[in-house]
């Protein structure tokens, strides 16, 4: 049975979902943290060169792509040459390979809202705390089943009813809360300190090719542009919709979104920093970014607040619930381009698709639970050097095999901001010559890829085979 094509009841909820996207953990616990690694506030020339040059130009083409085609990357793809249609299961199955194990991370951020209630940490220490957790499949899978279940109700309900309401609520308090913590940690004392760190600029930095690497390596993940998210969610606008401004609108609410954020962690630094009469951050012998940051540092810090444990609870808490609903509402946006791409070709319906995506995960899911270092090398190549090539292919198959002046007149009479040859500049040459680069770097850089990576990536080119190969049953409308 094919249900009606469902849609968006607002464009606000349209662009707040894609913010929710690509507003997730990375913009807590990574920018900031590359930020200071790779030359502080003069890493933001080259991020913002790479926001400029790729990433926006990326979300516009997934934006476009998925509005014009009136579907997925899968059926995208398909229609531009049908051998391409593989691509596009890539792409899907790997987001979909990212969500298996980025809901395990979102269960610990989920137990750890309960942990801030008690201020859990007080008496054993937060890395101890975190050991145990990360040693204890039964805790784990506490937050982990309640993510799951509350992610699948959520895409069971649909576009309009289920998506487009979590992101609604989820995104504004987001901010409120987010805007609640950086006052806290900008008015602590020593936060000035901290924050220098973050965002002194050390221009000669910018010499070292690695920095630059990690600003569009950092651009690619946090926009979750990926032949994926983006362009579901632009399906789900009707025709004749505005679309380059809203990718520039999700752009820099996103980007702006991990800037704001970074005051609130570097101010807490600072004050720690201060507390303990450390003079560089790296003193502090704590991790100032990833897991580590969110898992052991911010919950140390939340005990040293000043008022006792009652503001500990209620910072822990805040902090926690911050990071789920950055996690959830991307969670979301990975659920929904497998089941549109399951539902474009298959026809089967919403409800058993994303109830087969969340059983499939969870399974999955488990598999981290009691592995939790596999975790590292499946992100790898699944959150990161996939998301290079593919996205890679995708500019050349829009660029190349596909017209990027039908896709710009087709957009043009109802944009706000009008796409020029610029757009086609980008998206035909620098997008593919820059993603290159990045390969060949990583290539050369990482010694050797471990055999848990090469695994899945081998099993992620036969599933997509398969997929593709498989026989199309709706009926197709052009
Ligand atoms: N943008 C997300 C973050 O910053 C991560 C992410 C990358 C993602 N690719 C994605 C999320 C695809 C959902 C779908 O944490």
């Amino acid at each position: 049975m094919t249900e009606s094509k469902e849609y968006w009841m607002r464009r606000r909820g349209f662009i707040l979902a894609a913010i929710g996207s690509a507003i997730g953990l990375g913009n807590i616990w990574r920018f900031s943290w590359l930020a200071y690694r790779n030359g502080g506030g003069a890493f933001l020339v080259p991020y913002f060169i790479a926001l400029l040059s790729i990433g926006v130009p990326l979300l516009i083409l997934e934006f476009l792509l998925g509005n014009y085609f009136q579907g997925s990357s899968v059926t995208a793809f398909k229609k531009i040459r049908d051998q391409l249609e593989i691509i596009g299961w890539i792409a899907i199955l790997d987001v979909f390979i990212i969500g298996t194990y980025y809901s395990v991370v979102l269960g610990w951020v989920m137990d750890y809202i309960g942990y801030s209630a008690v201020v859990a940490w007080k008496d054993v220490g937060a890395g101890d705390l975190f050991g145990s957790l990360i040693a204890n499949p039964w805790l784990q899978l506490i937050g982990f089943t309640i993510t799951w279940f509350i992610t699948w109700i959520t895409v069971y309900k649909g576009v309009s009813g289920g998506i487009e309401r979590a992101s609604t609520f989820a995104i504004p308090v987001l901010w409120i809360l987010s805007a609640i913590l950086v006052i806290r940690g900008i008015t602590l004392p020593g936060a000035d300190v901290g924050i220098n760190w973050y965002l002194k600029p050390d221009w000669a930095r910018l010499a070292d090719g690695k920095v630059w690497i990690d600003a569009f390596g950092q651009i690619l993940f946090t926009l979750s542009v990926m032949a994926g998210p983006l362009v579901v969610y632009a399906k789900y606008m009707p025709r004749n919709s505005e679309l380059p401004n809203s990718a520039w609108i999700t752009a820099f609410a996103n980007c702006g979104f991990s800037f704001f954020f970074g005051f609130a962690t570097w101010g807490i630094i600072g004050y720690m920093m201060s507390l303990q009469g450390a003079t560089t951050p790296a003193d502090l012998n704590v991790p100032l970014g990833g897991a580590g940051l969110a898992f052991v540092t911010i919950p140390t810090a939340t005990s040293l607040l000043p008022g006792g444990i009652a503001v500990a609870a209620v910072f822990g808490t805040m902090f926690f619930v911050i990071l789920w609903l950055a996690g959830y509402t991307s969670l979301i946006s990975i659920v929904e381009p497998v089941h549109a791409a399951l539902n474009e070709k298959f026809g089967t319906s919403r409800k058993f698709n994303v109830t087969l995506i969340t059983i499939l995960s969870y399974i999955f899911g488990l598999a981290f639970i009691f592995r939790v270092d596999l975790i590292d090398p499946v992100d790898f190549i699944a959150g990161s050097t996939n998301l290079v090539w593919v996205v890679l292919l995708e500019a050349v198959i829009a660029g190349y095999f596909y017209s990027l002046k039908k896709l710009r007149d087709y957009a043009n009479p109802y944009a706000e901001l009008k796409l020029g040859e610029w757009f086609d500049f980008l998206i035909r040459y620098v997008v593919p010559i820059i993603m290159g680069i990045i390969l060949v770097y990583g290539l050369i850089s990482t010694d050797t890829m471990s055999p848990i990576s090469g695994l899945v990536l081998i099993l992620l080119i036969i599933a997509s085979t398969v997929l593709a190969g498989s026989k199309w049953k709706t009926i197709e409308t052009t």
